[in-house]
């Protein structure tokens, strides 16, 4: 065993076929002491490494009941704390490049979500009238907020069920950070578009007036996604024009106006489903990142299924992209010779809250 760790130095210059060689002998060394996720938009070179693959709620669950020692999470940093929260203490959970964060997720912090709590305060009773409800894409101190108050966590693949949790206890949701999701199944359920009000944490009182805040069935925070963000209604109508037999399906953090265009919403592994067991040589236009588009496409094309990304500007999740081939081979040969680098570690009080309301989600679904 090596007296230090290796230095990232070593790695960075190796070309992806040395890495993928390396990668594989690591994880053979390693065998059942280390698992590899990997979420669907990794890229090909790192996601053919991982032993389970998924969207956020599936793989959530799997490092939940994984058995080994490390959980290497490739993926972004909110998904490797919640691994860390919800594996037992003895494992150890890995983020291959501390810099692979979310956007939407920094878009909520808690000191902001905590001075709108405050000023909620002003208007009614939080404590008794609203549940937060934190989407999984937020920071664990976010979690640890909603286990406190009552809350919890959703996925794009339950927030349905996880609203009407919420709706059976209080009458009120503050949905964070992702305005599109709440939003667009807030509708899916029947709550009206004037009942969703968005809170604006520049502005005091989230720029709403009482009677608004006093009306609103959810309270929706202003976060979205960059990557999800680029899909506009228009491209689906264009695309149309030339191929009108075109289905559509979009992952709810696109906007309401493309959702509502879509024939199917759903989370990135209800994507891949439904575009699979749809019938052979039928066009897709699939409104998520490219990197499942594109290996969807390959995956299908032999049905004769076609498979487009929805937007004519290529837009990839630069922070899911960071986890490259080099930083898997680094911390995994790193693993083999007894060191662990880039552990993602939630303080003990803030995973004791935080799993509160990641529990209250997982017993529901
Ligand atoms: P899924 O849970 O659908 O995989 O979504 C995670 C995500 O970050 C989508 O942008
Ligand atoms: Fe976050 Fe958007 Fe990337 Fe998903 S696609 S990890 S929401 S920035």
């Amino acid at each position: 065993m090596s007296a230090n760790p290796l230095p990232f130095e070593q790695f960075a210059l190796l070309d992806d076929a040395e890495c993928d060689a390396r990668i594989g002998a690591a994880k053979e060394k390693l065998g059942g002491r280390c698992v590899v996720l990997g979420h669907h938009y990794q890229r090909d070179e790192v996601f053919r490494h991982a032993d389970f693959t998924g969207d956020s709620l599936k793989l959530s669950r799997l490092a939940a009941q994984s058995q080994a020692e490390y959980i290497v999470f490739c993926g972004v940093h909110f998904m490797a704390e919640v691994a860390d929260i919800l594996s037992r203490p003895n494992q150890i959970a890995i983020l291959p490049d501390l810099a692979a964060g979310c956007s939407m997720a920094d878009m909520a912090n808690l000191i902001n979500v905590e001075r709108c709590w405050k000023e909620l305060a002003q208007i009614l009773d939080p404590e008794t009238t609203i549940t937060p409800l934190t989407y999984i894409n937020s920071a664990a101190d976010l979690k640890a907020f909603c286990g406190r108050h009552e809350g919890i966590v959703c996925t794009s693949s339950n927030a349905g069920k996880i609203l009407e949790w919420s709706f059976a206890r209080k009458e009120k949701v503050l949905f964070f950070p992702d305005q599109h999701l709440g939003r667009n199944t807030g509708y899916r359920m029947g709550i009206p578009l004037e009942e969703m009000v968005l809170w604006d944490f520049t502005q005091p009182l989230g720029g709403l007036t009482p009677q608004q805040i006093e009306r609103a069935k959810i309270i929706l925070w202003k976060g979205f996604c960059s990557v999800h963000q680029m899909f506009q209604p228009e491209h689906i109508d264009r695309f149309k024009e030339q191929y009108p037999e075109t289905l559509v399906v979009s992952h709810p953090e696109a906007c309401f106006e493309v959702c509502e265009k879509s024939d199917y919403i759903g989370s990135t592994e209800s994507i891949l489903k439904i575009v699979r067991e749809g019938a052979p040589n039928t066009r897709w236009l699939v409104a998520t990142e490219l990197n499942l588009v594109n290996r969807l496409h390959e995956e299908v094309k032999h049905q004769g299924k076609n498979v487009h990304f929805m937007s004519p500007t290529l837009c990839m999740c630069s922070t899911m992209f960071r986890t490259d081939p080099q930083h898997l081979a680094w911390v995994l040969e790193n693993l083999t010779a007894g060191h662990v680098v880039n552990r993602i570690k939630v303080p003990e009080e803030v995973a004791r809250e935080a799993k509160l309301a990641l529990d209250n989600m997982l017993i529901v679904v």
